[in-house]
């Protein structure tokens, strides 16, 4: 069994890295700056490409090569199954929201960029990685990305997700532990709600001693305590998301950006109010009264996103706490307000002191 730290300046080296530290993949804050901060530090940039169409795909690696020539990846989310849309639920979710914000629209139409479109703009920006969550990607994707040279790392949630993505072809899996911030990476929406909650100290380990391909730890990763501690537990690399998200780099609303710093580990819930798909968030006036008992389920993911549009933007404008998507893990009250190269810089002198 290699030492920790041997194990991850493996996974380095063979990535190309000075430090086995990667920035997570987080739709809508993964700006181009924040992720070549953290490839120009020595770790590997990120971008969640989900709300990007092709063009959008394209250009977010255009922006990070103007920045960059590191490691970067870029990361897809599968899509779930076509959801079941029930007319009159979904007006009574609307008829809720309208209390909260804005009247939304019933969508209608593709509700999702087409994804083989997307994952046709992964391959053509060649990044050092494409990284899946909420399933698998095709054999047909797998063969693509091995013929380009682009290592894919599978989100797994569970030992059995763990164990699939190994057998599908995954270079490496990102064990995502309950304390992450954002959405559930389960493969199937069910798992998300009810099963798939393991965290980190349970699924690291796990992972580490059934599979052969190196493990990436994510869900708490704040500090180089928690990095030290998820490479003891057998990951070979680390994925610090909520705690880049104060950084100048990220440059996320400064309302979410206080609301981080204030949160306590039980600040957090996880959640299907915004999107339909558990997430986890802060909780706030919203997420409460969405999980009152009289409160109307919410759609399923990607309707209820699209429901609740008009009531993100409207609490993001306002700089409203009480409404605002305030994405967070466990450990949001440690994410520092410092340059990222330094705080990735910082985390990991601070991981290899601790193992020393
Ligand atoms: C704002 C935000 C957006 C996220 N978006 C994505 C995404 O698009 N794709 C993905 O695989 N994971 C996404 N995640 C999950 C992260 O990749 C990662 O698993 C998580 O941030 C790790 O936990 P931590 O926040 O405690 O560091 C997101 C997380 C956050 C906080």
């Amino acid at each position: 069994m290699p030492s920790p730290l041997s194990r991850a300046r493996a996974f380095a080296d063979r990535f190309g890295l000075s430090l086995p530290v990667l920035m997570a993949p987080m739709a809508g804050s993964s700006p181009p700056a924040l992720a070549a901060a953290v490839a120009e530090a020595g770790g590997m940039g990120a971008c969640g490409a989900m709300p990007f169409d092709a063009d959008g795909i394209a250009s977010w690696m255009a922006r990070f090569r103007q920045m960059s020539s590191g490691a970067v990846q870029l990361n897809l989310w599968v899509p779930d199954d076509a959801p079941h849309r029930d007319p009159a639920a979904e007006a009574a979710q609307a008829a809720f929201l309208s209390g909260f914000g804005p009247a939304p629209d019933i969508p209608e139409g593709p509700l999702l960029h087409d994804f083989d479109a997307q994952f046709a703009a992964v391959l053509a920006a060649r990044p050092n990685a494409a990284s899946s969550i909420m399933g698998l990607f095709r054999p047909d994707q797998v063969a693509a990305l091995k013929a380009a040279g682009i290592a894919w790392f599978a989100t797994a949630t569970t030992l059995a997700e763990g164990l699939a993505a190994e057998a599908a072809g995954a270079d490496a899996v990102i064990a995502q532990g309950a304390e992450a911030g954002g959405h559930r990476g389960a493969f199937t929406p069910a798992d998300a709600q009810a099963r798939a909650h393991v965290g980190a100290f349970a699924l690291i380990p796990a992972l580490a001693d059934a599979l052969r391909v190196p493990v990436i730890a994510a869900g708490g990763i704040a500090c180089g305590r928690t990095a030290a501690a998820a490479l003891v537990l057998g990951a070979a690399a680390v994925m610090p998301g909520t705690a880049l998200l104060r950084t100048p780099e990220a440059a996320i609303a400064p309302a979410w950006s206080d609301a981080l710093a204030r949160a306590r580990p039980e600040a957090t819930v996880l959640t299907r109010a915004y999107t339909g798909r558990p997430c986890r968030v802060l909780s706030n006036r919203f997420t409460d009264a969405a999980q009152a008992p009289d409160a109307p389920p919410p759609a399923p993911y990607p309707v209820q996103r699209h429901l609740t549009d008009p009531l993100r933007r409207a609490a993001l404008e306002a700089g409203d706490t009480d409404r605002m998507y305030l994405l967070a893990g466990q450990a949001a009250g440690r994410a520092q307000a410092a340059p990222a190269g330094d705080i990735v810089t910082r985390l990991w002198a601070e991981a290899e002191a601790a193992l020393g």
